[in-house]
């Protein structure tokens, strides 16, 4: 049933390329015009819809973080992502023209459920993304856009989370595609290109597992490890803590590379790891030069740099002690192929301790309690 993988992790890891390509599947016309039949919500009130409201936990709430860069980007409307326990508390802000997004993985969240339980009473819609069919969150939901990552297994998500951007994405090109935000033309593109991703996501399995392993072994004593991003990859870099954490059991912190000066550069200790996402070098644009100059600074105070950097980046060697590269994509898609190595990093690190990566210590697949 592992199919010949040591766990279900690294199985499911290495399905990230057919969770990517099965959730694109059937969701495009000939021409590259979305088409989501299955979500039964009209046009119109597509069109009306003025906000959305991610509501997640976990990983799921790392992928609404990273869809909403890209649908505020396409569709110009609000997104706010909040985590599914806050939202109920915290006196929402719902209307008829509000769509919550419910995501998650099994559907059976406790805390996604009560969440989007509230938004319907107080008459908001809710799509879930969700990846288990019949599950409780999208029978509860207005409409449901399943993520077609097969059954994930392992406590940790890994190919859910590639598959639930995917969805969103498609949601977001869909609004788009209706509210008239974005030429057809241009999400013909965005289409082909992430039509692209599943071979990209398959390159760093094929090229990078070597080093990533190399780079776990070289770390196993560290006590604890900081992950920094910016933009898009902020919410990864949040999600690769999240996974050391859960399965190899290490002190991580994930946080926004602009914060560093603010505070977790006090955190930097001589030898001890800082991965740092890396944006595109291509333009030298401001975010990448900024970035650079955060390995910089950790680097001078004697962290053990690991870089995820865009292969030909040529100024990322200067400060990185260790790089894992991606190839060439759009900084929206770049989530997909970033987060690859890191949960290959956590799967090492865990193995090389000897934990159960699949079952990890005191967590469950499914929090079926608030
Ligand atoms: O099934 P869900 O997607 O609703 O689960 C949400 C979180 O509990 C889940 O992502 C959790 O954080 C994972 N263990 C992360 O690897």
């Amino acid at each position: 049933e592992k199919g010949g993988w040591d766990s279900f992790m690294e199985k499911e890891i290495h399905e990230d390329p057919t969770a990517v390509n099965d959730t694109l599947l059937g969701r495009f016309n000939q021409a590259g015009d979305i088409v989501l039949d299955e979500v039964r919500i009209e046009p119109d009130v597509f069109r009306s819809i003025d906000k959305i409201i991610v509501v997640a936990c976990g990983t799921a709430s790392y992928a609404g973080m990273v869809a909403k860069y890209a649908i505020e980007h396409w569709v110009r409307i609000p997104v706010e992502v909040e985590l599914a326990h806050e939202f109920r508390y915290r006196d929402p802000i719902l209307t008829p023209r509000t769509l919550v997004v419910a995501i998650s993985q099994s559907g059976e969240t406790m805390d996604t459920l009560m969440a989007l339980r509230h938004a319907r009473e107080q008459g908001s819609r809710v799509l879930a993304i969700c990846n288990t069919q019949g599950s409780t969150i999208p029978r509860e939901s207005d409409a449901v856009l399943y993520t077609h990552a097969g059954p994930e297994i392992a406590v940790a998500s890994t190919k859910a989370f590639v598959a639930q951007i995917v969805a969103a994405y498609l949601l977001g090109l869909y609004l788009a595609q209706v509210k008239n935000t974005l030429f057809a033309d241009e999400i013909h593109q965005i289409v082909a290109q992430l039509k692209a991703m599943p071979a990209k996501i398959q390159r760093v399995l094929d090229t990078q597992a070597g080093t990533v392993e190399a780079t776990a072994k070289r770390l196993l004593d560290a006590h604890s490890f900081l992950f920094l991003g910016r933009h898009v990859g902020y919410p990864v870099a949040m999600e690769g803590a999240l996974k050391l954490k859960e399965i190899a059991y290490t002190f991580t912190e994930g946080f926004a590379a602009g914060e560093l000066k603010h505070g977790p550069i006090a955190l930097v200790e001589a030898g001890e790891p800082v991965v740092v996402i890396v944006p595109s070098a291509r333009g030298r644009d401001t975010l990448h030069n900024k970035v650079i100059s955060g390995i910089e600074e950790v680097k001078a105070r004697g962290a053990y740099t690991v870089a995820v950097a865009e292969e030909g980046d040529s100024d990322v060697g200067k400060y990185a002690d260790v790089v894992f590269w991606r190839p060439e994509c759009p900084t929206l898609l770049s989530p997909l192929v970033d987060v690859v190595p890191l949960q290959l990093l956590a799967l090492d690190m865990a193995r090389l301790k000897g934990y159960d990566v699949d079952k990890p210590r005191n967590l469950a697949k499914s929090v079926t309690v608030e």
